[in-house]
This record gives structure tokens, sequence and C-alpha cells, in this order.
């Protein structure tokens, strides 16, 4: 009993502090993990499945932006992807939340970038099947620049510390489509969530264009989670990069000719 209520606190009891490196469970030993650093020249061209396709939408509601002393994130419905079966069946799947994560989990040849949003979905229940992955993260890939909208709609000047949340105005418009390009190229692999128990099978989408926030807006991040002068001296709350181990990573709308990717050209 005592044993068990131990591994229960034990198993809640997990931080960012050497990033991930010092969780156990299928985080230590799992061998299809996330983040992973994408090098575009090691990617195959994503064929008919998997392929995703973006359906967010903008809808008023109160949204309430929560600080779990981790990291921050907001739940709700902000639309949806579908993910093509090998039966060029679309699914659908529904999102859940929005986790931000500073410096970027995932790396782009060889490095981060200064922070990072993964749109987590699941399954709809009417596409459930036991053969095919129930979760799905999309990631955006964020760098220094303008202003982003996105982050003014969700009063981003005015984040909760550890431990509390802000609830936004019932009128406010938080749409994943000001910060994402559907159209855009996107990376595939087969992931994980990536913080314990860092359950695998997720299908993990990371969108090929840095999206812009501003300085001053990454600030408002870096005051509660980073330590050092920029978003990159730590510890912050990112995952450290795994191991690819023997899976593939796909690139969108590409024709890979020897390493080299020349871009598909639509013909009409
Ligand atoms: C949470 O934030 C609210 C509003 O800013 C504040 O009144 C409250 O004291 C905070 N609670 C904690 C536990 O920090
Ligand atoms: C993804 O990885 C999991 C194990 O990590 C495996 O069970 C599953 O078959 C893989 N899926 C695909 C499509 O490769």
């Amino acid at each position: 009993m005592i044993l068990f209520l131990i591994s229960l606190l034990t198993a809640h009891a997990w931080d960012y502090s050497q990033n991930g490196t010092n969780w156990g469970g299928k985080c230590a030993d799992g061998l299809s993990q996330s983040p992973i650093n994408i090098k575009k020249s090691n990617t195959k061209s994503l064929g008919d499945s998997f392929t995703m396709q973006v359906y967010y939408y903008g809808k008023t509601a109160s949204r309430t932006v929560v600080n779990n002393g981790k990291y921050m994130f907001i739940e709700g419905d902000f639309g949806y992807i579908t993910i093509r079966d090998s039966k060029s069946k679309d699914r659908k799947f529904l999102t859940t939340r929005i986790v931000f994560h500073i410096p970027s989990e995932h790396y782009f040849e060889d490095y981060p970038t200064h922070m990072e949003m993964q749109i987590h979905h699941k399954v709809d229940d009417s596409d459930y099947t036991f053969d095919f992955p129930s979760y799905a993260i999309v990631s955006v890939m964020l760098r220094p620049g303008d202003e982003s909208y996105f982050f003014t709609s969700i009063n981003v000047a005015n984040l909760p510390p550890a431990n509390n949340q802000t609830v936004l105005p019932g009128n406010s418009n938080v749409n994943l489509l000001s910060i994402v390009s559907p159209d855009d190229y996107y990376f595939f692999y087969n992931g994980s969530f990536s913080e314990p128990e860092c359950d695998e099978n997720v299908l993990r989408y990371v969108f090929e264009t840095e999206q812009w926030i501003s300085f001053n807006q990454i600030n408002y991040f870096k005051a509660l989670f980073i330590t050092g002068s920029d978003a990159f001296s730590g510890p912050g709350d990112s995952r450290a990069i795994q191991l690819l181990n023997s899976r593939d990573v796909y690139y969108s709308f590409a024709i890979t000719i020897g390493g080299l990717h020349l871009i598909a050209i639509s013909l009409f």
C-alpha cells in the first residue's frame, strides 16, 4: 500500500529541471518518443496515407488559459483535422488543447526555435477503431518577428502564474487560423506525448514554416519558465530531443530524388 502510494506520488512529481532526461518508464525506454531533431534532407516523401488537413475555425467563447506549474495550455474546441488512413478514408480528430513550450521541443536542422505550440487532437468517437492511432499533435514552431495576433487574442500580457489560470472574456475569438497556414508543408512521424507517461502511437505533425511572435510576447512566457537571459538559457518547459531509432520522418508534397527535394508543382 505504501509502495503504491509512493509510486502514485512520484508518477506526478515530474518537472523540466533536467528536460525530462530523468523521467522513467516509457519516457526512458520507449523507442518512438517525441520530440526529435528534424533534418529535411533525411525525410521521405509522404504518400497518401497520413496526409493531414486542417479545419480550424474561430468561435466566440470564453477560454481559460491554465498554468499547471509545468507549462501553459488552453483547453477547448478550436476545430479539427483529418488524417488519411491506408484505405484513403479521412479520419476526424478533434482539438482538445493547445500547449505552449519555451524553447521549442522539436529541433529543425539541429537547433530549437524560441517557442513551439502543440495542438493536441483526439480521434472523433465516430471514427474510432482499434487499428488506427487515437491521438495526433500538430506543432507550430515560433520565432521572433512581428507581434502575433493569436497571442494577443489569448491575452499573453496577462499569463497566469504557476498553478493559476486566467479566464478570457466571453467575446474572445481565439482562432488557430490566425497562426496556422492550412496549406503549409509539414513533417510527419510516429511519436509520443512529450510528457510523462510519454505514451506512444501519437501521430506527430510539425508545420515547416516558423510563425512570428514578438520578443515582447515571448518575454511573458520567458518570465514564467526561463531563469536565464534568453529563451534558450533554461530550464524552460521543453523535453530534450529523443533518438529517432528505426523511424522514418516524412515531408508533405515533396518528391525526393537522391536526397534532393523538389517541390511538386501543381499543373493548373
Ligand atoms: C490566482 O489569480 C487570481 C487573479 O489574478 C488571484 O486573485 C489569486 O490569488 C491567484 N491564486 C493563486 C493561488 O495564486
Ligand atoms: C507507431 O509506433 C507504435 C509504437 O511506438 C507502434 O505500435 C505503431 O505500430 C506505429 N505505427 C505506425 C503507423 O508505424
